[in-house]
């Protein structure tokens, strides 16, 4: 693994905290703090847990979110909080040329993927105007303080013509479908998660699902951002989503 290069603002000292203090969702550095500390501590185990909690769905839905972007080969791809870097390996794979970018030092450590790796905060990017070809960014949207920041950096870092695609979890629309996946993501993932890692981050995750705005809302957002094209699709009966577009 590259050693990463740290640039941007992460902090020293993250506080011990979980996102969601019980009921509540935290905001602003707040948030960002407890975000980064809450992976560093739970990278160790992140991906096995993902694996036994999407049975290993995620996967799959990385690999769509790539073919998406539908770039040349050897096209530069920014993957946006890369984690341990699925994202990346998947990028190498379709022949693409990755970037990954993460704030928890933690995560980024404890990938494999062999990508080129910078710490940062993907609300300030170290990186020129219009440089990559495209964007990934990986069930990460909920964790980000500023979602409407998030995308116009996308639409100044990416190229006119480049390309992003963003999958994230979702909530399924049909009824039904919804109470089964509360069950589920309310219920027996804190369990795995708290079984496996760390039950207060594990808690969180279905809690984050809040921070995100109206599917209509994130369209516009993009729109604004020079996506003009941006659309969302729903994976797995509405448990996933993607969100791709090009740069006008
Ligand atoms: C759920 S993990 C996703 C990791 C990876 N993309 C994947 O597909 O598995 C969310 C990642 O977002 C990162 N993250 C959250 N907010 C960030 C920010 N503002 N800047 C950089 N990374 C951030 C976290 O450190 C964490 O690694």
């Amino acid at each position: 693994m590259t050693e990463p290069t740290e640039a941007g603002d992460s902090e020293d000292e993250p506080a011990a905290l979980s996102p969601a203090e019980g009921s509540d969702l935290l905001e602003g550095d707040d948030k960002a703090r407890s975000v980064q500390s809450m992976f560093d501590r739970i990278a160790p185990r992140y991906d096995l847990v993902n694996r036994i909690m999407t049975f290993r769905l995620d996967l799959r839905w990385r690999r769509r979110a790539v073919r998406e972007l539908k770039l040349p080969k050897d096209s530069t791809v920014l993957d946006l909080a890369c984690g341990t870097g699925d994202l990346c390996v998947n990028l190498f794979q379709a022949g693409l040329a990755p970037i990954g970018i993460d704030f928890s030092a933690g995560m980024l450590a404890s990938g494999r993927s062999g990508a080129p790796l910078t710490q940062a905060d993907v609300l300030r990017l170290p990186v020129p105007d219009g440089r990559v070809d495209g964007v990934t960014c990986g069930f990460a949207l909920r964790n980000f303080t500023d979602l409407h920041a998030f995308f116009i950096e996308l639409g100044r870092v990416t190229r006119p013509g480049g390309s992003i695609a963003l999958v994230d979890a979702a909530e399924p629309e049909n009824r039904l479908l919804r109470l089964g996946h509360a069950i589920y993501f309310q219920r027996i993932v804190p369990k795995i998660g708290g079984l496996l890692s760390d039950k207060n981050a594990y808690g969180y995750l279905p809690k984050s699902l809040a921070y995100l705005p109206a599917p209509e809302e994130m369209i516009a957002s993009l729109n604004a951002a020079g996506f003009t094209d941006a659309r969302r699709e729903l994976l797995f009966a509405g448990a996933a989503q993607l969100i791709t577009g090009t740069r006008s």
